[in-house]
């Protein structure tokens, strides 16, 4: 069987070495100093000023509207348009926190939202943010959504879980927008086996960041920000200033292992984006041609794609349920991410009424005839080949 994923690491045996050896010899193994070192790396990686390096992607998701609605810069009730497909953890925090997520549709062609689907939403629903999936390391026209959202005075947040490292029009996904999150998950790009993380460019939004991280406090603020603080709310006290709590917050802490796993996986980044790149072209174009059997997926406008699995939308489910069969025990596959997220339980439970309105999107065609299968730096030539085999016979 190939599966989806076929290790933690990259170099897995020696990041395993350097692993236990680190928690050998530190006796500190909460958030400290390698995830601060983390945090510049990753920063100057992204070109990004500021980096907030969090538990999970998920986590990044949740903090940024948290701190977003901490800062003013949205508020209950706001709607929030988001990519239809993408996955549950980008949505959820828009209904948890009293937002009112609106539903955008794909492009068949390079599964994600376009400047003509968000124009056909922006018509019928003020829009205060977008929170835009980068789906599988692809993207339609984002450099014109962002000129529509700053002319619409539409809040852009990018959560770039899936896309780390694809270049489009000479700048990396993550940089469209105010901010972005991303995802440090096995399965993706670079893993630090659970893991996330917050850019912007946005000094009070890091700050806010850094706040709601970690409990509402001031501890993990520079110098200069903890007086700014303590000034703003008069905490003169240094018995109670540390435990003053000023905004509302979670623990999202990552740990100091994550941390030194992300400067260990971060000097293989590029290696691992070129392998997956190459791996990817191997596949899909050869896939892809088979235009009769899928619908075709648009890359070319793409510098470096970054991705980490292929994803395939059949012309109909009877070819999807074929392709189920073949793939049995020999090849993992699984839906396109969370499918169309209308159609999810959690959704219309809380979101019905909107779910009405969605039954005829691309999305849905994507749900009920996609799949994709894996696609990493550890993947064989043989493996590769009998992939192909399968989706082009
Ligand atoms: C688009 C997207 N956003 C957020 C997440 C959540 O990331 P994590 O698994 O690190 O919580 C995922 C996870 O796969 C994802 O695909």
């Amino acid at each position: 069987m190939i599966p989806l994923i076929k290790s933690t690491f990259h170099q897995e045996k020696s990041t395993k070495e350097k692993i236990s050896q680190f928690i050998r010899k530190n006796s500190h193994l909460s958030m400290a100093d390698e995830c601060a070192k983390f945090e510049k790396n990753f920063s100057k990686y992204q070109e990004r000023k500021h980096c907030v390096m969090v538990n999970s992607g998920s986590s990044a998701n949740l903090a940024i509207i948290q701190a977003l609605l901490n800062l003013g810069k949205i508020k209950k009730g706001d709607m929030v348009g988001f990519s239809a497909l993408t996955w549950s953890t980008n949505v959820m925090p828009l209904i948890q926190l009293g937002l009112t997520p609106i539903p955008i549709d794909i492009e068949l062609s390079t599964l994600n939202v376009s400047s003509r689907t968000l124009l056909a939403a922006i018509k019928k629903y003020p829009l205060r943010m977008l929170f835009l999936t980068n789906l599988l390391g692809f993207c339609d026209d984002i450099d014109v959504i962002q000129r529509v959202c700053q002319k619409r005075n539409i809040l852009l947040i990018e959560d770039n879980c899936e896309s780390l490292g694809t270049i489009y029009k000479k700048k990396k996904l993550g940089n469209y927008g105010y901010a972005s999150t991303f995802s440090f998950y096995v399965g993706h790009h670079m893993s630090t086996i659970e893991g996330g993380a917050i850019c912007t460019d946005n000094e009070s939004l890091a700050t806010m960041l850094r706040i709601v991280r970690a409990h509402g406090w001031d501890r993990n603020l520079s110098f200069v920000k903890q007086k700014e603080i303590r000034n703003k709310f008069k905490v003169n006290s240094t018995f109670y200033s540390r435990y003053t709590f000023y905004e509302l917050g979670y623990n999202f802490r990552p740990t100091e292992i994550s941390g030194f796993i992300g400067n260990v996986q971060l000097r293989y980044i590029e290696k691992i984006i070129s392998r997956r790149q190459a791996n990817f072209l191997r596949m899909a174009i050869p896939i892809y041609q088979k235009t009769d059997r899928y619908y075709p997926i648009r890359f070319e406008h793409i510098e470096r794609l970054s991705n980490f699995a292929v994803p395939v939308v059949c012309r109909s489910a009877a070819i999807r349920d074929e392709l189920v069969r073949r793939c049995e025990r020999v090849v993992e596959i699984r839906p396109i991410v969370g499918g169309d997220i209308t159609n999810q339980p959690f959704y219309k439970k809380y979101m019905g009424q909107y779910a009405q309105t969605f039954r005829h999107s691309n999305a849905r065609m994507v749900h009920e005839r996609g799949l994709y299968f894996g696609n990493n730096p550890q993947l064989t030539k043989k493996d590769m080949d009998t992939i192909v085999k399968i989706f082009t016979r």
